[in-house]
């Protein structure tokens, strides 16, 4: 089969690819030139574990192509997705849609044949209908085009085995206008299909809803845990142990209930007041009342991971070497975007403290972000003579940092493991002083 995706970012580069690698041809389409070139040359412009070697196999194969042409791309198919992205609008919760719209807007005019759209973005329940009109308006093709939503549960980090193996396939349509949307999506997906992922065919709204509702759900389980790992330190319980004993719990699980520096990046904490603000302006606000409460639990680790690391160096980061261990938003990323640990590391410098961060991936995101932060190329030089060591995202690499070792270069055996992640009998018999969130320090 053949069909186009709409922006080449996370979302997109990754649905490409992989349609490709199902078999079949695809073709992608950004507005950014340099990001089609990239693409087109076998390049992925991030770090995303596994898809440069999807990308190249599915390029050199020629089932894959990329372009900045609307089109090329109207032309090439009659199955559009659209990945753009949905990110916070400034200064405001809800969603910002223009880029959805951008797409829609420029596509739908230049389709004079049936064709379905396929948003994969996370929107506003609502949406999909709106587009589907507004499509339809737009449209040579007028009421041969339609709209259907087929949301991507994918993690950053996963996101080609999530793709390739989903939990769930979840595909929203009009129910006025059954039939070939589904027809040509169960096709397309047929691999899946006959690998036993489900396939589940909802209606618009509740297509939207899923994806929002399971955002919302892991924030709360994160936020949960975090809650109570408040609890913990207020009575000297040790939230990793607690964990431990509510995973056993088959309902409950083990998943998603690390505590630490909380939830971060592109997702989670936009979608959730996206979510509320959605919610508001369908006059249910009061249902999503506790996810302020979500959002305001995860904000809150942030400034106890600089109460701690304060703590740590005596009572005040003045004038101290503070090393923070990470700033990618979770380990296997590069993505900075709404990083727990670069809040972190900017609070602390913004309290007087010399801050070296290091990252094993997200070192160019960080500085092209944050360019007032000092950046180190290794762990090692991060620690040289610091007051304290800080591990605020959970990289493998830091995980196995041999606590013996680290002590020859830091001035003090001081380290605050903001994720929960390391071994701490190793660090505290290496001659190391161990705070955690949620659990007791240890000298
Ligand atoms: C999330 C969802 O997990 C995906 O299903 C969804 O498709 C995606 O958002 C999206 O909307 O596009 P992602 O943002 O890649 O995926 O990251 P997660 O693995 O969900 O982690 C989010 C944050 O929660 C990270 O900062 C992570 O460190 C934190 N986290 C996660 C915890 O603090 N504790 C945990 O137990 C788990």
């Amino acid at each position: 089969m053949r069909c186009t995706v709409f922006g080449t970012g996370y979302l997109g580069a990754t649905h490409a690819a992989c349609m490709a690698e199902l078999g079949h041809d695809v073709l992608g389409v950004d507005i950014d030139p340099g990001k089609v070139a990239k693409l087109s040359g076998g390049e992925v412009p991030f770090y995303e574990p596994g898809l440069a070697d999807v990308l190249r196999r599915n390029l050199d194969a020629g089932r894959l192509r990329f372009t900045t042409s609307y089109p090329e791309a109207a032309a090439f198919a009659d199955l559009h997705f659209l990945g753009v992205g949905t990110p916070q609008k400034k200064g405001e919760y809800g969603a910002d849609l223009r880029h959805v719209h951008a797409v829609v807007d420029t596509l739908a005019p230049l389709l004079d044949r049936p064709a379905v759209i396929v948003g994969k973005s996370t929107v506003p329940v609502g949406t999909a209908a709106e587009l589907g009109c507004r499509a339809r308006e737009l449209a040579p093709a007028a009421d041969e085009v339609e709209v259907v939503w087929n949301p991507e549960f994918l993690r950053e980090g996963f996101a080609v085995a999530d793709t390739l193996r989903p939990d769930r396939l979840v595909v929203g349509v009009d129910p006025s206008r059954p039939g070939r949307a589904e027809t040509l999506l169960r096709e397309l997906y047929a691999p899946l299909i006959e690998a036993e992922v489900p396939y589940l065919s909802t209606d618009l709204p509740t297509a939207e809803l899923v994806k929002v509702s399971a955002n919302a759900f892991l924030a709360t389980k994160i936020s949960f845990i975090n809650a109570i790992s408040e609890v913990c330190e207020a009575t000297g319980a040790d939230v990793t142990a607690l964990a431990d004993a509510l995973g056993h719990d088959a309902r409950i699980g083990r998943r998603f209930l690390n505590a630490g520096l909380g939830f971060g990046g592109g997702c989670l904490p936009k979608d959730i007041r996206a979510f509320m603000a959605r919610a508001g302006e369908l006059g249910a606000d009061q249902a999503l009342t506790f996810l302020r409460e979500v959002d305001s639990i995860n904000m809150r680790r942030r400034t106890k991971m600089v109460q701690l690391a304060t703590r740590a160096v005596g009572g005040s980061v003045l004038g101290t070497n503070i090393a923070v261990l990470g700033a990618a938003f979770k380990p296997e990323s590069d993505d900075v975007r709404d990083s727990p640990a670069l809040n972190v590391a900017g609070m602390l410098q913004l309290h007087g403290a010399v801050v070296s961060v290091y990252d094993p991936k997200a070192m160019d995101n960080s500085r092209r972000q944050f360019p007032t932060l000092n950046y180190a190329t290794s762990t090692v030089e991060a620690c040289e003579g610091a007051d304290a060591v800080l591990v605020a995202t959970e990289w493998e690499e830091f995980r196995i940092i041999d606590p013996a070792d680290l002590g020859s270069v830091v001035r003090s055996r001081v380290v605050v493991d903001g994720r929960n992640c390391l071994d701490r009998r190793r660090w505290t018999s290496a001659g190391w002083r161990f705070l955690a969130l949620g659990r007791e320090t240890m000298a």
